[in-house]
């Protein structure tokens, strides 16, 4: 709502407000009165004002002091001051000090006073017009604040849910290739919860230890391409079963394609045969040749392997696999994370020397 335009004029002459108030008579603001500063100063609490206009001497509160005070009480109205000609020159400091608009001499020109008068307003409507756009901008930029901030939680949102059918579709994968074992999907897990657990064993940040842990279970995707006659075979391979048994591996990275985030994952799958001595398949990598992620995955998966029933062996308890594996410790594991592993494990874990052929063939048979 457009607030009334209005003119306060203050003048200790009752004849000089009377002649003043005959001219603007017809003009389109409202004008008031005051024959005192005190009496302008207490109008100007109780109506809104736009411009206001003082004679310069006046008894007890003279003209610059006036409208010094008006400033300070409503910086937007509009200060014109009136004085004679004889006393503008040391009234010109004060003038500048409190920002008068303009002065008009006195005895005023008509036309020139309401020229004055007529710029005066439009001053204060350029100021009401620079505030209104002030706070108009002020309350669009709150709007596109708001606007962004919510377009910021739908992305994230949107994001994490793809992230959730991603994860989601690679445990179907992961499942998928174990199905003829596991139908459970417990396998999986597990190798992915010792995976974790060896990471920050190993002081892998969580990120790194996330993303290993994660690709860990895509280690056999391979699988998915081996014949049952073969995968479930209780007893030893033959030279040409065993040969087909080893392309899980590089048709697991196959399987992963190309796509960046699937590296890890790759590394896994093509490399968690090898062995620390290079007697591994299906490159023949020794020591760090072999991706770290990889070198991981061989301890989860052959503890796990060795801990858990398979058609060609019983579970074994916890202290027997560790045994068994500790033989192959610079071997087939990586000595670190074996010792790495070692340290996961409880306290009194008995670890004992490797005894009998049939272990030996059995830990043979997990790392098919
Ligand atoms: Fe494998």
């Amino acid at each position: 709502m457009e607030t009334e335009k209005a003119l306060l004029i203050v003048d200790d002459e009752k004849n000089v407000l009377n002649s003043m108030k005959r001219l603007l008579r017809g003009a389109p603001y409202r004008v008031y009165t005051a024959t005192s500063a005190a009496e302008g100063l207490d109008l100007l609490k109780r109506r809104p004002v736009c411009v206001a206009i003082s004679d310069h001497l006046m008894p007890e509160m003279d003209g610059i002091t006036f409208l010094e005070a008006v400033k300070q009480r409503e910086p937007d109205v509009v200060r014109i001051l009136m004085t004679a000609y004889g006393s503008l020159e040391n009234a010109m400091a004060a003038i500048k000090r409190c920002r008068i608009f303009e002065y008009v001499t006195k005895p005023w020109n008509d036309a020139v006073l309401k020229a004055c008068i007529d710029r005066a307003f439009e001053h204060h409507a350029l100021l009401a017009e620079n505030r209104r756009l002030q706070q108009l901008t002020r309350e669009q930029n709150e709007e596109l604040k708001t606007i962004n901030d919510d377009l910021e939680s739908l992305v994230r949102t949107r994001t994490s849910q793809l992230e959730e059918a991603v994860r989601e579709g690679i445990l179907m994968l992961a499942m998928a290739s174990e199905a003829r074992d596991d139908m459970t999907g417990d396998h999986i897990r597990r190798i992915q919860r010792i995976t974790a657990r060896l990471c920050r064993q190993l002081g892998l940040d969580d990120d790194t230890t996330e993303e290993i842990s994660f690709a860990s279970i895509l280690h056999d995707v391979g699988k998915i391409h081996i014949p049952d006659h073969i995968l479930k075979k209780p007893g030893p391979l033959t030279d040409s079963e065993f040969a087909l048994m080893q392309t899980h591996t590089v048709v697991g990275e196959r399987i992963l394609g190309h796509k960046p985030f699937y590296r890890t994952a790759r590394q896994i799958a093509r490399h968690h045969h090898e062995r620390w001595d290079g007697k591994g398949y299906p490159d023949g990598l020794a020591g760090e040749a072999i991706p770290l992620p990889a070198r991981i995955v061989t301890v989860a998966d052959v503890y796990d392997a060795l801990t858990h029933e398979r058609p060609y062996k019983p579970a074994w308890t916890t202290e027997k696999a560790l045994s068994a594996m500790e033989v192959f410790s610079g071997k087939i594991f990586d000595p670190d994370i074996f010792r790495a592993f070692l340290a996961l494990q409880k306290p009194n874990t008995d670890i004992r020397p490797l005894q009998f052929e049939e272990e030996v063939m059995h830990l043979q048979h997990s790392l098919r």
